[in-house]
């Protein structure tokens, strides 16, 4: 499959990502684990990146898209991608339209998942992730706990919040949200592209969208 998975901040993209790449292989790409890799390894990426995203601010356009150029050309791309955050404003979708044409990829969908504004802000201050960069194992205290003692169902490694879950972070990440993301509904719209799928469940968003790209097939 190559999809764009649409929503705000805490709308269950990297869940929803994680399931559908168990499905049938297609590589989640996120931008957000890029970026995030970027500045624990302290490269001039992450220097760049961290202050943007730490106060819940997009990273400029032109970064993002020098890192999407090189990543959709690797060979896992072939299989398949679930792009996860990627793109988020109007100029990165127009650039990824043009470098897909150049590429010759044709997008299957772009799903939107829509949750309300109250389970977002829920599932954020809720969200727990693995420190093990090779993991990253998403959990949420109240629907899907990490093991006892805060650990990692998976490697064991402790879970803990990111640096963008504090008050002030989340506001501004969904402000940033309606401003400059969510415009993206109607541009996929425009392209005949857009499924919009209310999100409360994942698994059963995740057998929404098996079915519409069988019905695409
Ligand atoms: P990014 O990492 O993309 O963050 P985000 O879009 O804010 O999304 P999240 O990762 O917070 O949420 P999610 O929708 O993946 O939800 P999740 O599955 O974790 O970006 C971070 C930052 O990087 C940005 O602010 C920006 O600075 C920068 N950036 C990234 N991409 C960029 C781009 N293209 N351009 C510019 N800047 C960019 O779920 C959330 C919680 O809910 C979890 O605890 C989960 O367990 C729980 N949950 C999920 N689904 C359910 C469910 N169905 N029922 C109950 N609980 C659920």
């Amino acid at each position: 499959m190559k999809i764009i998975l649409l929503g705000a901040p805490g709308a269950g993209k990297g869940t929803v990502a994680k399931l559908l790449s168990e499905f049938d292989g297609s590589v989640q790409i996120s931008t957000g684990d890029i970026l995030r890799a970027a500045v624990r390894e302290g490269t001039d990426l992450g220097k760049e990146a961290k202050e943007y995203m730490d106060r819940g601010d997009l990273v400029p356009d032109f970064l993002i898209m020098k890192i999407m150029e090189a990543r959709l050309q690797g060979n896992d791309c072939e299989k398949g991608f679930i792009l996860d955050g990627f793109p988020r404003t109007i100029p990165q979708a127009e650039e990824l339209k043009i470098l897909l044409e150049k590429l010759n990829i044709n997008l299957d969908l772009a799903v939107n998942l829509n949750v309300p504004k109250d389970v977002i802000l829920d599932r954020l201050t809720t969200r727990r992730t693995c420190s093990n960069p090779d993991c990253q194992a998403i959990y949420n205290i109240k629907s899907d706990p990490p093991a006892p003692g805060g650990k990692c169902k998976i490697c064991g490694s402790p879970v803990t919040q990111r640096d963008d879950e504090t008050e002030d972070a989340i506001t501004n990440r969904l402000e940033t949200y309606n401003e400059k993301t969510a415009p993206l509904i109607g541009f996929y719209q425009t392209e005949g592209l857009l499924k919009d799928f209310l999100s409360l469940s994942s698994k059963e968003t995740v057998e929404e969208i098996k079915k519409s790209l069988k019905s695409k097939a």
